[in-house]
């Protein structure tokens, strides 16, 4: 059957095809130790689940707004207060099925074919596929692991042509956990002062994932020149064990977010109406399990960080936020298994799933073909014994 021809610029998930091939591997009775989630590993918080359930028992399931409850709106917009200091109205938001969704509004409203969006590499796996989709073209910038997987502001400059319409930035990052301070914010506001037609997404999925003590900051809080220009991206998703319920959303300049809304409309129409409600809750309730969570990543990743550093070659960038850790395996590059060589991260995934019966994601997934994503969404118990595996399996190449 013919396809059509947008879905030749996009390839399958990286995440899911390590998964299939976890489950195939499970199938055949191997028990696998699944680095490769990117989802907490616990269950949505009871009052916000209840808030849910209380939804449904009040019969509040039928069609919304297509933007979202003003009640959703507006506990985005005092989260937005309280977390970001920035002001703003019911006009600035749309609440879509996940945050994945929102970004792709985004981009379906403001790209036209032709149209560069600066993507800093390593970038999240969806990024360059959803540009692809609205016809844009994806400009990767590379930001190598000395410079801590930041962008630069000397690249970004280099990287804009007048055909930029648009910058990601995400912070803490997936796959890296590094996040960018105000500093190097205000450094790359200066490039983007200076080229007023290029628009700012800023990813800040995980952004109550911060550790070591870090202050939350993003480009619209360190420039207040910049604001009508950037568009925040958030959702329940991480922050608070919701990945199921899929509620996301964008804020930012109203006549986007108007013509955003309207483009939903003839899609999704609004995301679920109970989902809304439960986030709502998450939003607006008690934050203290979300702020457990965070410490109980926060002590994972030291630990992580520990047993990384004891694996001969491995360096790592110690992540500032998020559940992520994105190790740089080169030094096994070109070495031997048997007949099996090592070429690259798609190969050492592969092995590990083999021979550790351990799921990673290969870092060319993510752009970076020198490291292997690990989440480190699981129990202490399983990242003891799946970082053991890694190490055996590790001393099995010569
Ligand atoms: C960087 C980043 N942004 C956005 C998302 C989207 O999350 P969701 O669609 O579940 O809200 C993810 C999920 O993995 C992510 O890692």
């Amino acid at each position: 059957m013919k396809l059509a021809a947008r879905l030749g610029r996009i390839k399958p998930s990286a995440t899911l095809a390590i998964n299939a091939k976890a489950n195939e591997l499970k199938k055949s009775g191997v028990r696998i130790i699944n680095f490769g989630v990117g989802e907490p590993d616990f269950d949505t918080p009871q009052n916000i689940g209840n808030a849910g359930m209380e939804s449904i028992r009040k019969g509040m399931t039928r069609y919304t707004a297509v933007g979202g409850i003003n009640e959703l709106k507006d506990a985005v917009c005092s989260t937005l207060k309280a977390d970001y200091g920035l002001s703003y109205g019911r006009e600035n938001v749309l609440v879509s099925c996940g945050g994945k969704h929102a970004l792709y509004n985004l981009f379906m409203t403001l790209l036209d074919p032709g149209d560069e969006v600066i993507i800093p590499s390593p970038f999240w796996v969806s990024y360059p596929d959803m540009v692809n989709l609205a016809d844009a073209k994806p400009v990767v910038v590379t930001c190598p692991q000395e410079d801590g997987f930041i962008l630069r502001p000397e690249n970004l400059e280099k990287a804009i042509t007048p055909r930029t319409r648009l910058l990601i930035l995400n912070s803490p990052s997936n796959p890296t956990g590094k996040y960018y301070g105000a500093d190097e914010l205000k450094a790359l506001a200066e490039v983007l002062l200076r080229h007023e037609n290029v628009l700012i997404a800023s990813d800040d999925i995980y952004y109550r994932i911060l550790f070591g003590g870090k202050k939350w900051v993003n480009l619209a809080m360190v420039e207040e020149k910049l604001r009508d220009r950037i568009f925040i991206l958030n959702g329940v998703s991480k922050s608070y064990c919701m990945t199921g319920w899929r509620i996301g959303y964008l804020v930012g300049d109203r006549t986007v977010i108007k013509a955003a809304t309207d483009f939903q409309s003839q899609v999704t129409s609004n995301a679920a109406s109970i989902s809304q409600w439960a986030a709502v809750e998450a939003l607006a309730g008690d934050q203290k399990p979300a702020a457990e969570m965070a410490k109980v990543f926060e002590r994972r990743c030291t630990r992580v960080l520990e047993l990384l550093s004891a694996m001969p070659g491995i360096t790592c960038a110690a992540p500032d936020g998020a559940f992520y850790v994105f190790p740089n395996f080169s030094a096994y590059f070109g070495k031997k298994f048997g007949t099996r060589t090592i070429a690259g991260s798609l190969d050492l995934a592969d092995f590990l799933m083999e021979e550790a019966h351990v799921a990673v994601v290969p870092g060319e997934a993510f752009g970076e073909n020198n490291c292997i994503r690990f989440s480190y969404a699981l129990s202490d118990e399983e990242i003891e014994q799946g970082f053991d595996a890694v190490a055996r399996a590790l001393r099995k190449l010569s």
